[in-house]
């Protein structure tokens, strides 16, 4: 058994060197309204179409998303992922959502903040049925 050779150690030892470390932490705190951290990049299955009342809300924190249903029967979907500081959103009471971080307060049924110190609305999803599932996601 020759082993490994001390050139080829050498050789990762320098190139772990001069690759940088800096730049990890450039992409955690984006508190500018562009919290695309997070979000959905393509179409998630979320539940049962009958989860979600006409009139209510149905909050799916695996996926961070919220599924509100008008008096009309129509489904609109949004991220649940704070656009203050980028917090997932745990908690729905009645159409409210509450964010854990710092009490920004949302609409579930339109995105839009009831409570500060969040300014910008939650993003919109787009969602349908799919053989009685919600699905929702950035274009379904
Ligand atoms: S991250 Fe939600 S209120 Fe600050």
């Amino acid at each position: 058994m020759s082993g490994r050779s001390s050139a080829s150690r050498r050789t990762v030892l320098r190139g772990a060197a001069l690759t940088p470390v800096a730049g990890l932490a450039l992409t955690a705190c984006s508190n500018n309204g562009e919290a695309t951290n997070g979000l959905p990049t393509e179409p998630v299955e979320l539940g049962a179409e009958s989860e979600v009342p006409k009139g209510g809300a149905t909050l799916y924190r695996d996926q961070n998303m919220v599924v509100s249903r008008a008096e009309d029967g129509s489904l609109k979907a949004f991220s649940t992922i704070c656009t203050h500081a980028g917090c997932p959103i745990n908690k729905l009471e009645g159409t409210t959502l509450t964010c854990p971080c710092h009490g920004s307060q949302f609409d579930a049924t339109t995105g839009k903040v009831l409570h500060t110190p969040a300014t910008v609305p939650l993003n919109e999803m787009s969602v349908k049925v799919k053989g009685g599932t919600i699905v929702a996601g950035p274009a379904v």
